[in-house]
């Protein structure tokens, strides 16, 4: 029972039907506001941290100046606590005037300038969850029209103060008034998060087919419960979960929180890999302008972005549960490349986990490893050859693993269409 061979059948069964907007055929990547920043609005006396165009200037001089962009990391996201309570004298919505003084199309500019790219928020539903003016039915042309009039190309919708009935006609709705304003705009739905987060409430069919990504579970929060809690609903899912990702089409783990105050650096390295394990949008929520720099390796790790950024969008799977409280994650790669991570529960001391590559379903041959933390080449590992690594408590071992044949044996990708395009720090 080849595992690669299965799991490949299912990418090529899902590639159809992703929306058509030519969008996010990777996972999006960038920042956004949200879990570090909230609902600041208080400028007079915390004006370096208020949601205020201010915030979100320095956070694309800081993408554009340090790296961020060369590597993937393009989108600058506002989310709620944005617009005036109140729609303009027709109908639509506006910024906050003292926050924003500039207005959405000249931040647009800016961002734009640098090489980036500005997400929005919105709300499907009477109000936004922080209480600021929603997007009922009724209003949806207008508010895609005017994202697309302001220049912005991604859109967070979420869906406080709505009710099923309503989600089920206005996520769709929101995903035709997109399209029709002509603008590629990258859709993000929350609608399966306000339903539980599976079928039979949640048609993923249908999510591919008007989303480019959705927040399947609840928000992230800055702690370790928290990522654990949102890994283990992912990965006890992921026979649900697996098949509905694919190039355009994200399931939505919510943001990194790497670089801010809840996750030891072990802790950030496993949010790191299990994230790209899974295929997720990779969106920061910290402060660029002062970041530390593990947090900022770890974030700019170019074997671990390239294993998210693969041009095949398969989302990984957990293959293990250890008694011992090691659990293993593997995705499978382009070029028959694949990604394994060692990840460890305990709360003693590094545990040293013994297995081999053919215990973990790979097929007989040989390999050349890439640790991606320690960033160490191994130059042949054979399927059958037992290896020991040596996890920390709550953290990660991660391999980028290649098959020891040359490329042209492989399969018929072209090597410039690999691995979103990155070039990896080692040699194919
Ligand atoms: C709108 O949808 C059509 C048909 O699916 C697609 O060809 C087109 O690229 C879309 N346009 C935008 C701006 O998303
Ligand atoms: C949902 O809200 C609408 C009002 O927008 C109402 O007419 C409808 O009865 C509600 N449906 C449910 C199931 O509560
Ligand atoms: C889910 O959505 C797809 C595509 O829109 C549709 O064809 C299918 O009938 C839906 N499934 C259910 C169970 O409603």
């Amino acid at each position: 029972m080849g595992l690669p061979v299965v799991i490949f059948a299912l990418a090529l069964t899902t590639v159809a039907m992703a929306l058509d907007n030519g969008l996010m055929r990777t996972p999006p990547m960038g920042w956004l506001a949200w879990e570090r920043y909230r609902c600041d609005i208080d400028c007079d006396n915390d004006p370096k941290n208020c949601i205020s165009e201010t915030l979100f200037r320095d956070m694309a001089d800081r993408l554009a100046e340090d790296g961020w962009r060369e590597l993937g990391y393009t989108y600058v996201n506002i989310d709620d606590c944005w617009s005036s309570k109140k729609r303009d004298g027709k109908g639509r919505l506006q910024p906050d005037p003292k926050r924003f003084p500039g207005g959405i199309p000249e931040l647009a500019r800016y961002v734009h300038d640098r090489g980036l790219l500005l997400g929005i928020y919105g709300d499907l539903g009477t109000f936004t969850c922080m209480g600021y003016p929603g997007t009922t039915l009724d209003n949806i042309e207008t508010d895609a029209q005017t994202f697309a009039d302001w220049g912005i190309d991604m859109l967070k919708f979420d869906g406080c103060y709505s009710n099923a009935t309503e989600q089920e006609k206005g996520y769709p709705l929101m995903s035709k008034a997109l399209n029709a304003t002509g603008r590629p705009i990258g859709y993000s739905c929350s609608w399966p998060a306000y339903q539980g987060g599976l079928p039979p409430k949640v048609n993923y069919t249908q999510l591919g087919e008007i989303c480019n990504l959705w927040r399947n579970y609840g928000d992230i929060q800055d702690s370790w419960d928290s990522v654990l809690n949102i890994v283990d609903w992912f990965f006890n899912h992921q026979d649900i979960l697996q098949t509905t990702a694919g190039p355009g089409r994200w399931n939505d783990p919510d943001m990194l929180v790497i670089g801010d105050f809840g996750l030891s650096l072990d802790q950030s390295r496993s949010q790191m890999a299990l994230w790209a394990i899974m295929a997720a949008p990779l969106f920061m929520s910290n402060d660029l302008r002062t970041l530390n720099s593990e947090a900022r390796t770890i974030l700019q790790n170019k074997a671990v972005i390239a294993i998210n950024q693969d041009k095949m969008g398969v989302q990984g799977r957990r293959l293990l549960k250890e008694k011992s409280e090691i659990e293993v994650f593997w995705r499978p790669l382009s070029n028959s490349d694949s990604a394994l991570v060692f990840f460890s529960r305990r709360s003693d001391m590094p545990y040293r986990y013994t297995t081999s590559l053919g215990k973990l379903n790979y097929k007989a041959g040989s390999y050349k490893v890439y640790d991606v933390f320690s960033e160490k080449l191994m130059p042949g590992l054979s399927d059958t050859t037992d290896f020991t690594v040596s996890i920390n408590p709550s953290g990660v071992v991660m391999w980028y693993i290649s098959p020891l044949v040359p490329l042209s044996f492989r399969q018929n990708y072209r090597v410039s269409s690999l691995h979103g395009g990155l070039e990896l720090p080692f040699p194919l």
